[in-house]
């Protein structure tokens, strides 16, 4: 089977833990390498979280390394209220058995990137912070990357009534992403909305028998408790494993060819995604954007995954 080599941006973040849990099972996915940011929670805990989670799921072989510890230009401002202190509260997990790496991970997908085979495709689930720095310290990667798969922004917002959090934290490093030419798979809020893990669905994960499933169960239970709290859902959107399930079965999802830009300059409106959905700007496509889910298959995939631990 031909593997699809990918890296995992990230700043787990119960959703991005998912997000390599998901990763680290599927056999068509080559993970290069886990970067991590500063957006859940700083930079020294979400690091900490990767590491904590290749222990669990045995990547053991796979670097992590610690990038962005601030956006670009703004303050940095994190989510306790959604993830808790530690940017993953809930289960108990072991101290990391390993150290992350010493390059900086806007270095680390440089190299990955300029050493891959076969171009790669980068799963950003966090502010798009490494990303840019990657793209303005060696726009050359461009030529090497197939797309970018990335959870963020939406028609409407989470963290303000427009923008939505990965796009908000640092909208002016969004704003050299979309803008970059790379061809971009974009999971926003209007499709993550619909990957809600509701009660029945943490039922059939703590059915499952294993340890990862367990944590799973834990991580989704804590995760929708806060979005309880928050937003009065009826269960946690997982966002960020939308970008894996779609690298793995794209069939699931319903996309549109769309351009995407990133507002930085308003009052009231910083990070939010002008996503020109029925082409009246005249911008050029740039984005395949999310907007629907096969929610079943999506949820049967996940569970299958889980099994297999
Ligand atoms: C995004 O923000 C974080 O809370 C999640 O991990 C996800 O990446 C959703 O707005
Ligand atoms: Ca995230």
């Amino acid at each position: 089977m031909k593997t699809k080599k990918i890296i995992l941006d990230c700043d787990p973040g119960h959703d991005d833990a998912i997000s390599i849990i998901l990763a680290a099972s599927q056999p068509s996915l080559d993970i290069l390498g886990i970067t991590t940011v500063s957006g859940n929670a700083e930079i020294e805990k979400t690091t900490r979280n990767a590491l904590k989670i290749c222990d669990l799921v045995s990547l053991n072989d796979v670097l992590v390394s610690k990038g962005a510890s601030e956006p670009f230009i703004r303050i940095r401002e994190t989510a306790p209220g959604i993830h808790g202190d530690s940017g993953l509260d809930g289960p108990e997990l072991p101290e990391p058995s390993r150290s992350w790496s010493a390059e900086h991970g806007c270095d680390t997908i440089i190299r990955l990137i300029k050493g891959a085979d076969d171009p790669v495709t980068i799963l950003p689930t966090g502010p798009l912070t490494n990303i840019a720095l990657a793209l303005l310290k060696a726009p050359e990667i461009k030529d090497n990357i197939e797309e970018i798969v990335l959870m963020g922004g939406g028609t409407f917002g989470n963290w303000t009534p427009t923008a939505e959090f990965n796009i908000w934290a640092d909208p002016e490093a969004a704003k050299k992403v979309f803008d970059s030419g790379i061809p971009l798979v974009v999971m926003g809020l209007d499709i993550t909305h619909q990957a809600l893990a509701t009660k029945e669905v943490i039922d059939q994960v703590q059915e499952i028998d294993n340890d990862v499933a367990r944590i799973v169960g834990e991580l989704l239970e804590f995760f929708a408790s806060t979005y309880k709290e928050m937003f009065n859902f009826s269960g946690a959107p997982v966002h960020d494993v939308l970008t894996v399930a779609y690298c793995v079965a794209p069939e699931l999802f319903t996309t549109k060819e769309v351009n995407i830009t990133v507002e930085t300059k308003g009052e009231f409106t910083a990070g939010t995604t002008s996503i020109d959905l029925h082409g009246i700007t005249g911008r050029k496509v740039n984005a395949k954007y999310g907007l629907e889910l096969d929610t079943e298959g999506f949820w049967k995939m996940m569970i299958e995954a889980l099994k297999t631990y």
